[in-house]
């Protein structure tokens, strides 16, 4: 794909995500008249939910109807190598539980590799830009992470979600504790992984998370100049896996003490198990 439509498909993005979380918060003032149900224990969806994933998706093939779509809701649509990986409201529980710490979250893709990112936080009034190459922005402030180079004065982001049991999950909160870093959960992985872009936290972890959850986060860690493992080099995209993502000073430590260094981050979700 050229820079002219890489850049169409940039200015769209921006558009389509504010759009998209000016949508997801009138939902969210009027929540207590939306339907609520559950996918899974502990799986929330609300009517919310495929309401914005339809605006997205719509306004996507209008502008650009030979590229795919992942969505959490709509599965994919479309073939080929260029693919949009939609989350319509991550943080679904907050929601549904009246907190307004959920975002929408869109990634854009050539192949495996992250081109661009947005991620809106309408509740917050903020919106997380990524091109790559070209940095990562917070309503038009440049991006950086956090300088901090010890694990022990860091704040580390362990996402849970009941495809997990419990079990992997609090041995890699008390790896975590006992490496001196404190750990929080706040239920929106997208956001935790803006928040490392933006220097607020110093890492997340996850032990699995689907595709569409950091696509676009990802791409802010890098640009805002952090790591993160290969989360798209297997079959990530189709299944999900582990997510560690750090400030690079603490990007070994952190890998140390989680134990979710290279080769061992095979934790598998209740999803696979049951073949989905
Ligand atoms: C969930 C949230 C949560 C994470 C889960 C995700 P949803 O996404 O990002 O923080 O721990 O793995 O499934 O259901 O709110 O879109």
């Amino acid at each position: 794909m050229n820079t002219r439509e890489l850049g169409r498909r940039e200015k769209a993005l921006a558009w389509i995500a504010r759009d998209a979380g000016q949508l997801a918060r009138r939902f969210f003032l009027k929540r207590e008249k939306l339907s609520v149900s559950l996918k899974g224990t502990q799986d929330y969806l609300t009517e919310a939910d495929g309401a914005v994933e339809r605006f997205i998706v719509g306004r996507l093939a209008r502008d650009f109807p030979h590229d795919a779509v992942l969505g959490e809701e709509g599965g994919r649509k479309g073939a080929g190598d260029a693919i949009w990986v939609i989350d319509p409201i991550d943080g679904t529980e907050n929601f549904a539980h009246g907190i307004g710490h959920f975002c929408i979250s869109i990634g854009f893709m050539l192949g495996r590799r992250l081109q661009l990112a947005a991620i809106c936080a309408p509740m917050y009034g903020e919106l997380y830009l990524a091109r790559r190459g070209r940095g990562a922005t917070l309503n038009g402030r440049r991006m950086k992470v956090a300088a901090t180079r010890r694990l022990g004065r860091s704040v580390i982001e362990l996402g849970w979600s009941a495809r997990l049991a419990a079990r992997p999950y609090t041995a890699l909160v008390e790896r975590v504790l006992a490496s001196g870093a404190t750990f929080r959960r706040a239920g929106s992985g997208a956001l935790g992984l803006a928040y490392v872009a933006d220097g607020r936290t110093e890492g997340y972890c996850e032990l699995h998370i689907n595709a569409w959850d950091v696509a676009a986060g990802i791409l802010l860690i890098e640009e805002a100049g952090g790591w993160c493992n290969d989360f798209f080099a297997g079959d990530g995209l189709a299944r999900g896996g582990a997510v560690i993502a750090a400030a690079p000073g603490i990007r070994s430590a952190l890998l140390a003490a989680t134990g979710m260094a290279k080769g061992n981050m095979t934790v598998r979700s209740r999803n696979r198990r049951r073949g989905k």
